[in-house]
């Protein structure tokens, strides 16, 4: 669908009127790009526990690739289509607009470090790894240490985006959070 389909005025429940909205297709790219996060998180934690083995670091190097996939095509598919424009408070739109950016950003660099640092394993499950001597090196030892302590902002920055979330559905009872999960417009 077309950024001019998208986009239309409509009156929800509560006291939200939305511009336009998110397309079926960036709805799911979002919930996907947060199971994998998810899964990134866990697989690299059992990783750093040392539960399940090498499984768990060949897990989060096949999740990582396909987050790298979905990401890509997410932002891609978010230039072409309309996202919902909220009549909240001046403040809300840019604290939520700020964290949303810096949510783009935190993950980029996961991946980015992500990559190098599993280019540096000796038997990586990457499909295309960088080169072996630069990701050993005194870069690639930069890229391992962010990898390891990004993971605290990303923590921080999905707690502030998921109790606004949480926030405009309980409190404000306003549609922000229905308008990305799969309820028919109009409901
Ligand atoms: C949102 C994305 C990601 C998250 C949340 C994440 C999280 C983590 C965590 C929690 C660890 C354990 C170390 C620590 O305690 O910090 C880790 C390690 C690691 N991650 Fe990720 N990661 C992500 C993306 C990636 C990607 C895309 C790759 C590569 C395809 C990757 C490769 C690695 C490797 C190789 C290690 C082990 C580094 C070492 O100790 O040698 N990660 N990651
Ligand atoms: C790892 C988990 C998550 C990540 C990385 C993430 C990331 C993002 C990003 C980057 C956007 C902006 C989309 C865009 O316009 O391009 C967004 C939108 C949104 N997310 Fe998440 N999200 C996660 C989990 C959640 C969860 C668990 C909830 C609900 C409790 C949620 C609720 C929302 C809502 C309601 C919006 C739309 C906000 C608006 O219309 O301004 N997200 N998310």
């Amino acid at each position: 669908m077309n950024a001019g389909a998208c986009y239309r005025a409509k009156y929800m429940k509560g006291h939200d009127i939305a511009m336009g909205h998110y397309s079926r297709s960036l709805k799911s790219a979002h919930w996907v790009s947060a199971g994998l996060v998810l899964g990134m998180a866990v697989s690299g934690m059992m990783y750093f526990l040392e539960i399940g083995g090498k499984q768990s670091i060949v897990a989060h190097q096949i999740m990582g690739q396909g987050l790298i996939l979905v990401l890509a095509w997410r932002l891609l598919a978010k230039f072409r289509s309309g996202k919902p424009r909220h009549a909240h408070a001046l403040w809300e739109r840019v604290l939520a607009g700020g964290v949303q950016i810096a949510l783009y950003g935190v993950l980029i660099a996961f991946l980015v470090s992500g990559y190098v640092a599993a280019s540096a394993l000796r038997d990586t499950s990457l499909v295309l790894p960088v080169d072996f001597a630069f990701a050993r090196g005194p870069i690639g030892e930069q890229f391992l240490n962010a990898h390891y302590n990004m993971k605290w902002v990303l923590l921080g920055l999905l707690v502030l985006h998921i109790a606004g979330a949480l926030k405009h559905h309980f409190i404000d009872r306003d549609t922000t959070l229905r308008n990305i999960w799969f309820t028919k417009q109009g409901d």
